[in-house]
């Protein structure tokens, strides 16, 4: 039995801010149990919701030695869907309102923290992974401790990482010094070819550069990262690192995920009867959010955290545009001031049409995913995308940039070879964007049986985690050696 450990900042079913969490939740579930022994490790967040909290059994806690004193650890535990969960618990770090706050250098010390305490854990629980499979920057320290201080301990030696890099936008950096002052490193860490980057100590350089492995969440993704437009500072390093750096594209948790058992959607629906069925989602939402009801309309969904990532800027500059044709926009989604009001403005000039959701909620959500007729993402940049998988599975075409794991996934509608699950654009331009969104129109409302079609494939394209996860088996055998 190989053992691995997941260690990441955010998971489902405890804490979610985005597509990271889905991942951290479904991926272990769907590796193969009789060979990997797969655990996964999580912050214990004061904010997670409360019948979670209650699923909490204390283990054991003591002082570790971080930033200069003697940091309480407490060790929690949990069953999930037969997966074993470990939770790292200090209430200074993981208070507050939400997963993460806005002080970008308490950020880098609570996560430095939770990195130092997911390896001093181990040995207490008396669980030696092989590998310890790291997501993004906030455990990106994992494996430059490993290296560091840990492999001169018998029960470290010969641990492998890896580091899956879900967004490279965020890297946690900060002052050299400073950080070398909390994590305790030694001064040579804080060079070019270590932690360091454009002067700052850099916590996901760390990650990428001692892991033994670096994988991202698309192929389309992995390739982009080594360009300086899709790089963000770190090409050089992946294109150096190119051999070990590999992309595998997520799935999604096909049973949360599945439109004839969804416990939140109206009325349930399927590959064969959606013709007739899925419509009534439509009118109850209709309902439900005061547009104007019509079965007719169509109904283009958004689901998304609202960051310039998103592709805000160009829904932005042509919204007007938009609302003068004939469809209904559904927003739930929750970020950057100058969105949020951006939807609330427009949900008030066309209050039949559009309806802004600025909050975040799971049963939303899915309804949105289940009711629309097409979904938007016009990701600037995109690492994978997971909406647009819900989507696809949802019969509800999604209409993207073709960008990182958007271009992956979502294959372009093609009229003359009768093919494609969606719609497509190339370049970050408001009237593309809005071409492609009107090509979506014309087939909607005047070749029904066409857009039927295209539905009937998008149900049928399968981006559950059966391929990928045979992916990630390859690599962890491939890394600890039989
Ligand atoms: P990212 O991780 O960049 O935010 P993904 O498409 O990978 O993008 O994943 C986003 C996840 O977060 C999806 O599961 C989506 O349904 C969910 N989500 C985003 N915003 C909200 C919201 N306001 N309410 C409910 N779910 C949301
Ligand atoms: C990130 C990316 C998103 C990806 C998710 C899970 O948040 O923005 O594209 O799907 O991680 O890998």
């Amino acid at each position: 039995m190989k053992k691995i450990l997941f260690a990441a900042s955010e998971g489902v079913p405890f804490i979610k801010t985005g597509g990271l969490a889905d991942v951290v939740g479904s991926l272990p579930k769907c590796i193969d149990k009789e060979y990997y022994d797969v655990r996964v490790i999580l912050p214990k967040y004061t904010c997670m919701r409360q019948e979670m909290k209650d699923k909490l059994e204390y283990v054991t806690h003591f002082y570790m030695d971080f930033n200069w004193t003697d940091a309480y650890v407490g060790i929690l535990k949990a069953e999930v869907d037969g997966i074993q969960y470990y939770f790292i618990d200090n209430e200074g770090y993981f208070g507050g309102f939400k997963p993460y706050g806005d002080n970008a250098l308490f950020e880098i010390e609570k996560y430095a923290f939770f990195s130092k305490a997911v390896l001093s854990v181990l040995p207490i629980l008396d669980f030696r992974p092989e590998l310890i499979h790291c997501h993004d920057w906030q455990t990106g320290l994992v494996p430059v401790y490993l290296k560091e201080r840990f492999q001169g301990n018998d029960f470290f030696r010969g641990i492998k990482s890896v580091i899956t890099i879900h967004n490279l936008k965020f890297q946690g950096k900060w002052d050299p010094k400073v950080v070398q002052n909390i994590t305790g490193l030694p001064q040579y860490y804080f060079t070019p070819d270590k932690l360091e980057a454009y002067k700052d100590a850099n916590l996901l350089k760390g990650g990428i550069v001692f892991a033994d492995a670096v994988t991202t969440v698309s192929d389309t993704y992995a390739e982009e990262i080594k360009t300086p437009f899709y790089g963000e500072g770190l090409e050089g390093l992946l294109n150096a690192r190119s051999r070990d750096l590999r992309g595998i594209v997520n799935g999604i948790d096909y049973e949360e995920f599945n439109p004839e058992t969804d416990k939140y959607i109206v009325k349930p629906y399927n590959a064969v009867n959606f013709r007739k069925e899925k419509v009534k989602n439509k009118r109850a939402l209709q309902e439900e959010l005061g547009l104007t009801v019509d079965d007719r309309k169509m109904m283009i969904g958004v689901v998304s955290r609202l960051t310039d990532q998103k592709g805000f800027d160009l829904i932005a500059y042509v919204m007007d545009e938009l609302c003068r044709d004939d469809i209904q926009l559904v927003v739930l989604g929750t970020g950057e001031e100058r969105y949020e009001n951006m939807f609330r403005h427009f949900d008030w000039k066309y209050s039949d049409k559009v309806s802004a959701n600025i909050f975040y909620s799971e049963e939303l959500s899915h309804k949105i995913y289940a009711s629309c007729d097409a979904f938007l993402m016009p990701s600037l940049f995109e690492p994978c995308g997971l909406s647009q998988l819900m989507s696809l599975r949802y019969g509800t075409v999604p209409i993207v940039r073709e960008t990182g794991g958007l271009k992956d996934t979502v294959e372009p509608y093609n009229e003359y070879e009768s093919r494609g699950t969606g719609f497509g654009f190339a370049n970050y331009n408001a009237h593309e964007m809005l071409a492609a969104i009107r090509y979506a129109e014309q087939i909607y409302y005047d070749k029904k049986r066409e857009w039927n079609k295209i539905v009937d494939r998008a149900m049928a394209a399968d981006f559950s985690w059966e391929v990928s996860a045979k992916k990630y088996q390859e690599m962890y055998d491939w890394l600890i050696g039989y």
